[in-house]
């Protein structure tokens, strides 16, 4: 795969990047750069890499093996989180020789553990972003859980949100250093763990965020999944549904069901809220072949599986799964195996008991972990005025597919539904101005397969995010239509806020097959719709 090699791609109005930026000679050179003077940060290394040189650094969440960069001078950090308890967090900063002056940090996901340099490497420094991540306070895969206890309070904070907070103010000063001069503009790109508590909390940090199907309720996402895992498990009751049934049966019922509803039929559930899906068609009869059909008990399990979420007194909790993903459903909450995010969290974090297991998770867990709120990483607060307000004008992008196996793309919408009730409420502001969602048919979660989960969906998934182009799913341009990191560049830059994405399927989800077809990512709430034509072509489609 080809991966962008100037700024240039980037597509914009943007002659006040690298060309007029700092001036030629103060620049850092990266062999004589730092140790500075920065308090609570310190240098482990500082590497230069030759353009085209291979790039061959891994950790044990991330990694990156590639020959075709941009020249640039890695930063290795060492930050101090909590001078008291002497606890640090590891950030790495990634300076590109040819920068387009702005800063680009780089998110993490689940449980882990390291500096995300898959995406340094394949989404910021090619598209000439001075990169940060940080590991998030400790090194550990996305569903381990165990370095959190016991009672290791400050590694939890950090976790929750304080990594990300102090490499970001450490990563930007050590750019200003490097380059002399700095960042214009701080942009963050992430999925999945961290940064909603960002903008409600620490509104500076960024002025542009695009973040993927956020676990930004930590306290009652965690609950939910294992919510999710109990309505099948255990694979010894009435109630499981075994892999062969998700995909043999359900997924060309929920299709035979639903597909044909947004007026084509292509395998791909363009908006599954016009679908309500009625497992009951598949009611066995009696004498039929019982890998062919559904019992009561199945059904009754479907019927939680695909909805809301909410306690014995009908509090919110969770949203639940959308038609459109049961081919991978069972690999994600609903199958044999227990969701181990979930149970480390409860039993490093929340209980402080690795004997609690799934089945002992109740109303009273739930109520307990929303008192505790492990490292205040909750991040559910409406009120984004800090953020958004005229005072700093910054400009959120969310996007979360409606097959997400791992958080219910209800969960995207139940926050952005408080953040615009309460806008209308409390303030002069239009939600348009400064928040926009977006949902992506068929997607799955994230587009990752970094780490233990092996993703894609069938659906038009590449357009500029995380754990895309790393994937070989580029988008399909670095123009601001089909890049959405170009996207939130033009809207803080220019004031050009996007109205519709198109995103690129790629045959197999690499783009080394050559593209499948396009298809416009719609705002929320607007609905993608099919005019006629090819259906091939974004062009094809309307956000009505
Ligand atoms: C990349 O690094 C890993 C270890 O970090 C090593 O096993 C591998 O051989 C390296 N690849 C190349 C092509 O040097
Ligand atoms: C820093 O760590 C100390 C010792 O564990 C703890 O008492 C203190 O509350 C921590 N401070 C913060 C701000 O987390
Ligand atoms: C920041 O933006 C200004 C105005 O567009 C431009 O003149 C300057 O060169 C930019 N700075 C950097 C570091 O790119
Ligand atoms: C478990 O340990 C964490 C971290 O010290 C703490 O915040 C939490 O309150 C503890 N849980 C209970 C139920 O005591
Ligand atoms: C039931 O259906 C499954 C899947 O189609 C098949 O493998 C199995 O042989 C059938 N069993 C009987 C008894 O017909
Ligand atoms: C709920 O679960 C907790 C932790 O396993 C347990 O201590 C408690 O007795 C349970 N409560 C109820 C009402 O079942
Ligand atoms: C929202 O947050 C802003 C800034 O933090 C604060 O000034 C304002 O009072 C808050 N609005 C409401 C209605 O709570
Ligand atoms: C308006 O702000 C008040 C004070 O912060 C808050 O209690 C209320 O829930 C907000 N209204 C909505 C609809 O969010
Ligand atoms: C994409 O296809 C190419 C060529 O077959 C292959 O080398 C590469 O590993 C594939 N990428 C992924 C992420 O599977």
């Amino acid at each position: 795969m080809s991966l962008p090699t100037a700024l240039a791609l980037l597509g914009l109005a943007i002659t006040a990047g690298a060309a007029s930026g700092p001036t030629a000679g103060s620049q850092r050179s990266c062999s004589s750069f730092g140790p500075t003077p920065l308090a609570g940060v310190a240098f482990t290394g500082t590497t230069h890499f030759a353009a085209n040189t291979r790039v061959n650094i891994s950790n044990v969440y991330s990694s990156i093996d590639e020959t075709n960069l941009p020249a640039f001078c890695r930063v290795e950090l060492v930050v101090t989180t909590n001078a008291t308890a002497g606890t640090t967090a590891l950030a790495e900063v990634w300076l590109p020789d040819d920068w387009n002056g702005r800063v680009l940090t780089v998110g993490n996901g689940g449980l882990a553990g390291g500096v995300t340099v898959t995406e340094l490497g394949h989404v910021a420094i090619p598209q000439g972003f001075a990169g940060i991540s940080t590991n998030t306070g400790h090194d550990g895969d996305t569903d381990d859980g165990e370095w959190a206890g016991p009672h290791n309070d400050n590694a939890i904070v950090d976790w929750g949100w304080r990594a990300l907070h102090l490499s970001v103010l450490a990563g930007k000063r050590i750019v200003e250093e490097y380059y002399g001069t700095a960042a214009n503009k701080s942009y963050y790109l992430g999925c999945s763990t961290g940064t909603l508590k960002e903008v409600q909390d620490f509104p500076d940090d960024f002025d542009g965020v695009v973040v993927g199907s956020p676990a930004n309720w930590q306290t009652h996402l965690q609950g939910w999944s294992i919510h999710m895992n109990l309505n099948t498990q255990p694979s010894t009751s009435p109630h499981f549904i075994t892999e062969d049934v998700w995909n043999d049966v359900l997924a060309p019922e929920v299709m035979r069901q639903c597909d044909a509803l947004d007026g084509l039929s292509d395998g791909i559930i363009n908006d599954p809220r016009i679908c309500s899906f009625r497992p009951e068609t598949l009611t066995c009869r009696a004498g039929q072949n019982a890998s062919t059909c559904l019992t009561g008990d199945q059904i009754g399990a479907l019927r939680r599986i695909y909805a809301d979420y909410y306690e014995a007194d009908q509090t919110y909790v969770f949203g639940g799964y959308y038609p459109g993903g049961e081919t991978e459903y069972y690999k994600g909450l609903v199958g044999k195996k227990q969701f181990d995010i979930g149970l480390g969290y409860f039993q490093f974090m929340v209980l402080n008991d690795t004997n609690f297991k799934i089945h002992d998770y109740n109303a009273t867990v739930l109520k307990i972990t929303d008192r505790i709120d492990p490292g205040q990483s909750n991040a559910i607060n409406p009120n984004l005025t800090a953020f958004a307000g005229p005072q700093h004008n910054g400009k959120l992008l969310q996007y979360v597919g409606w097959a997400d196996q791992l958080i219910s793309p209800g969960n995207s919408i139940h926050y952005y539904t408080t953040v615009d009730e309460f806008t209308r409420a409390n303030t002069t502001m239009d939600i348009d101005d400064y928040y926009r969602l977006f949902l992506v048919p068929g997607m799955n979660h994230c587009e990752a397969d970094n780490c233990m989960y092996v993703q894609g969906g069938f659906a038009a998934n590449a357009f500029g995010a995380v754990e895309q182009a790393s994937n070989d799913n580029p988008p399909l341009s670095f123009d601001p239509q089909h890049n959405i990191l170009a996207a939130m560049v033009q809207w803080v830059e220019e004031g050009v806020a996007p109205d519709t994405l198109t995103a690129a399927n790629y045959v197999g989800n690499n783009v080394s097959n050559g593209v499948g077809f396009t298809r416009p990512l719609c705002r929320y709430p607007t609905t993608i719709r099919y005019k006629g034509g090819d259906p091939d072509s974004a062009d094809s489609f309307e956000c009505a």
